[in-house]
């Protein structure tokens, strides 16, 4: 099975909404970083749905390596 691509080795800033569900690409394929887009379905990855807790800014990790997934934990500097 194919393995989760890094889509940048930073993390994406993004701004959310409290109450909402954000759906984030696990795989690394999605053209919609970063969020899912459907692309995942050539892999056996799914996206990880979050639901954010308050209105602020989050950072989503980029590259797909990260333990806390869907969040950035610094992991893309070993990269
Ligand atoms: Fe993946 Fe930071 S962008 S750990
Ligand atoms: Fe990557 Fe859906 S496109 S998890």
């Amino acid at each position: 099975m194919p393995d989760a691509v890094i889509a940048q080795r930073a993390p994406f800033a993004m701004a959310v909404e409290a109450g909402r569900k954000y759906a984030w690409c696990a795989c690394g394929r999605s053209s919609n970083q970063p969020l899912c887009d459907g692309s995942h379905k050539e892999t056996d990855m799914s996206p990880v749905i979050t639901k954010a807790e308050r209105t602020e800014t989050v950072y989503f990790c980029g590259c797909k390596q990260t333990a806390v997934q869907p969040f950035c934990d610094g992991t893309h500097k070993q990269l």
